[in-house]
């Protein structure tokens, strides 16, 4: 199926990333159904994303007349029966492969045979979320960073069944989109979380040691190494509910390499509830400075 600006796209899960696919793709013209098990999230979505919007009038970088367009681009559903008519479904719910596998057998219930199903996960094989499906060379990955309004780079992931030309027509979407695509094969944490796992692991492992304070650990990284954000509020951004489950998906798929071994700190921050910013405290309390910070 040709994906243009007149394609319907499907977002399930409007958590962090759904939201943030869906406001990309509303922003470049497409219709878009929001879905989520949970209908209020759903039903919150689009005022959230033209929450942020108001930010780019503010700045006189939209003005009002683009914002309400946009906004009106944006429609929650409560049933996936009425995102029959989607051309490309994406997936952004929790990072469990059951889950996922179980929402896109039951999205191929209801969607054409030739609506492209793509998954933003983290870490989960491509080739196994396609495995159970009756077309699984219409599966792909389409990997978007967090904030995914503001980070240019997705990774265009073809499993072992996706079919050779659907990458090289998701990257020219993508590009269309304003992204960065690159494409990738259906490799343990792709390309972009397998180097950033022993990233956070030794930052992990040095918090273990007392070898400094969090902020300490931070700082160094920004200022003497370059990364826009350090590897513990780079964690607290992604929450540490999906940073545990792809490290753990990671691990598994690396034959247990003690490189990727989960923390027992990140089981202690689950644990306590401390799940980074979105639930107000993680490595940092946010209580008092909730705004997410630009990566
Ligand atoms: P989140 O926890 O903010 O949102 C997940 C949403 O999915 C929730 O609204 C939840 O109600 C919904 N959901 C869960 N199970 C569902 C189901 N079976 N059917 C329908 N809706 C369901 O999670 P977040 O951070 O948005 O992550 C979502 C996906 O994106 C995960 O696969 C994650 O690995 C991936 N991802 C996360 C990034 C991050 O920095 N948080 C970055 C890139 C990818």
């Amino acid at each position: 199926m040709r994906l243009t600006r007149d394609s319907r796209v499907a977002v399930m899960g409007a958590g962090a990333m759904g939201r943030g696919i869906a406001a990309v793709a509303a922003a470049a013209g497409h219709q878009v159904y929001l879905y989520d098990q949970d209908a209020a999230a759903a039903a919150a979505a689009p005022d959230a994303i033209a929450a942020d919007w108001a930010g780019l009038v503010r700045a006189g970088k939209w003005t009002p007349e683009r914002l309400d367009a946009a906004r009106r681009r944006l429609r929650p559903v409560a049933q996936l029966s009425e995102l029959a008519d989607a051309a490309l479904a994406i997936e952004a719910i929790v990072e469990r492969l059951d889950a996922k596998q179980e929402l896109l057998r039951r999205l191929e219930e209801v969607l054409s045979a030739e609506t492209v199903l793509a998954s933003n996960t983290s870490s989960l094989s491509i080739t196994a979320l396609a495995a159970g499906l009756r077309h699984p060379q219409r599966m792909l990955g389409l990997h978007f960073f967090n904030p995914a309004t503001r980070m240019k780079l997705v990774e265009v992931v073809s499993g072992l069944s996706t079919a050779p030309l659907l990458a090289d027509s998701l990257c020219a979407l993508m590009r269309d989109w304003g992204k960065t695509p690159v494409a990738t094969a259906s490799t343990p944490g792709f390309i972009v979380n397998r180097v950033a796992r022993p990233f956070y692991a030794e930052a992990l492992r040095l918090l273990q040691e007392r070898a400094c304070a969090p902020a300490t650990l931070d700082a160094l990284l920004r200022e003497a190494g370059g990364f826009a954000l350090g590897p513990l509020e780079l964690m607290d951004l992604i929450g540490h509910d999906v940073n545990f489950a792809v490290t753990q998906s990671v691990y598994q798929a690396m034959q247990q390499d003690s490189r990727f071994r989960p923390s027992p700190l990140q089981q202690e921050l689950l644990a306590a509830g401390r799940l980074g910013r979105k639930s107000g405290h993680g490595f940092y309390d946010y209580s008092q400075t909730l705004p997410a910070p630009e990566a």
